[in-house]
């Protein structure tokens, strides 16, 4: 179990976050051993409960979102001893020496504030909580994703924060880093000596990266209308993961080594800005449609979305990064909700072989492609060219598959499991640093202003459908097309 007790303060205790994500996390956390006996939980938000009652509420939610069968009345019990909940208004500073109180001397323990809340609330929680005196040496802050809509606003947010807590005390959490298959992307690349010197522009075309869902946007219109695909998914998700697609071999698995390569890349991507914005960035929103004779509803009539909303829910573009090893080469990224299929993976395009020996059959050579699949199944597929039976040099395309569920037959760990296992143990390499968030609002402002300046709406696409077609004219222009439809 980790080493140090720990007092983990979960502020928006009872929001969709804590209900769905983290206390079911935590839930296999202690079923499994990992938590310190004397680690405590405690919730924090303004509805009124009190500890049993919001127990109560955890012990539904939670029972409903562990895997069937994993949910056991003794893991339960002893997880509920853990619990309490302080009915408390995070924006007001008057209330925080109730906080103090509830908490007791640190003595030692660490504790975790994890900031499950809106962000607007971020900097003026932190603040509070320096003023009631709650921070010290042993304190961790978690900051959920989106930090700020937009480089300025990250930048005030990180300036509040940075006085009150070092750098070395902020966890900016982005979910995907703690995937099991985001984590195997870093093994394949780095623990193979196969990849490695084929992982360049001399051979691999272009890279695709795609994260579509099937969900609108459920009950989070609120927030959704604000933010939108940009600011919810590529500025932090699939930026994340062309970084890890991209960067250099950092010199060890250490938080600083691994974050200054990623910084790197989000440098080096080369700026859309002004023309440019329209020419290689498609916006869209779904409008009304249907998957498996289900009607589904446009955006603009979800719950607490503007009727007018220009809010995108989904984006594709074509990014370049501009260093030795990609020059040239285009990484497609991709997100959506409201699509026909759930599907995150990522394809590495080889180039073709350089000369055709067996063109007898006339067809053009087929490339070697590596997809990652991240979700919803783990595996990992190399398509290869083999000779088909027969008379003849006939060259077929088949795939190498590896399945990862099938490989390990173990449970896999959710991404929270492991990232508040790795904040109570104070181990910040699957975290985002300041100077990553302020790189990628810097590659991301120019296209979300060049949306606004341009007084186009987003493209209508049929929710159930692929998403809007100019993603697909995006990549015809260059000669290719979205792998994924096989
Ligand atoms: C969250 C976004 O960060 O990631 C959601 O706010 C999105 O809009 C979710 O649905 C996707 O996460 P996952 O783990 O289901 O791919």
């Amino acid at each position: 179990h980790a080493r140090l007790p720990c007092d983990l303060v979960v502020m928006g205790g009872t929001g969709d976050l804590a209900m769905r994500k983290l206390l079911p996390a935590l839930y296999y956390l202690q079923r499994d051993g990992n938590l310190h006996p004397q680690s405590r939980i405690l919730a924090l938000a303004r509805a009124r409960h009190d500890s049993s009652s919001y127990r109560r509420l955890v012990q539904r939610h939670v029972s409903q979102h562990v895997a069937p069968g994993d949910f056991d009345q003794a893991s339960w019990q002893a997880f509920a001893e853990r619990i309490d909940y302080l009915s408390l208004d995070v924006s007001q500073r008057v209330e925080f020496p109730r906080l103090a109180n509830a908490l007791g001397q640190a003595d030692g323990r660490v504790r975790v504030f994890y900031l499950a809340t809106l962000p607007e609330l971020f900097a003026a929680t932190a603040e509070h909580l320096g003023a009631a005196g709650l921070i010290d040496a042993q304190t961790r802050i978690v900051l959920e994703k989106p930090l700020g809509s937009s480089g300025q606003s990250a930048e005030r947010i990180n300036q509040r924060i940075a006085a009150v807590c070092d750098e070395s005390q902020v966890f900016r959490i982005d979910h995907y880093l703690g995937k099991e298959a985001v984590q195997n992307l870093l093994a394949l690349r780095f623990g193979n000596a196969l990849f490695e010197p084929l992982w360049r522009n001399a051979h691999i075309e272009h890279v695709q990266i795609s994260v579509l869902e099937t969900v609108g946007v459920e009950n989070r219109g609120a927030y959704y209308d604000q933010a939108g695909a940009m600011r919810d998914m590529l500025q932090n998700h699939l930026l994340q993961l062309l970084c890890l697609v991209a960067m250099e071999a950092p010199v060890h698995f250490g938080a600083e080594a691994v974050r200054n390569e990623k910084l790197k890349i989000l440098e080096a991507l080369r700026p859309i800005t002004g023309m440019d914005v329209q020419d290689q960035t498609v916006r869209g929103q779904y409008a009304d449609g249907e998957r498996a004779s289900e009607r589904l509803p446009a955006y603009y009539f979800e719950k607490s979305v503007d009727h007018d909303s220009n809010t995108e829910t989904f984006v594709a573009l074509r990014a370049e990064i501009d260093n030795w090893r990609w020059s040239g080469v285009p990484f497609y990224l991709r997100t959506g909700k409201a699509l026909a299929h759930r599907k995150s993976e990522i394809v590495i395009q080889f180039k073709p072989v350089p000369h055709r020996l067996f063109a007898s059959d006339g067809r053009a050579p087929a490339h070697n492609r590596l997809v990652i699949g991240l979700q919803p199944q783990e595996d990992i597929s190399l398509s290869l060219m083999a000779k088909a039976p027969g008379r003849g040099m006939a060259l077929q395309e088949v795939e190498l598959d590896l399945n990862l569920a099938e490989a390990f037959r173990r449970r896999r760990w959710d991404a929270y499991e492991r990232l508040l296992l790795d904040v109570i143990e104070g181990d910040a390499t699957l975290f985002m640093r300041r100077d990553e968030i302020a790189a990628a609002w810097r590659w991301v402002d120019p296209i979300i202003r060049g949306w606004q300046d341009c007084y186009r709406s987003p493209k209508r696409y049929a929710a159930g459908s692929w998403g809007p077609e100019a993603a697909d004219s995006l990549l015809e222009r260059y000669g290719h097309d979205w792998l994924d439809r096989r």
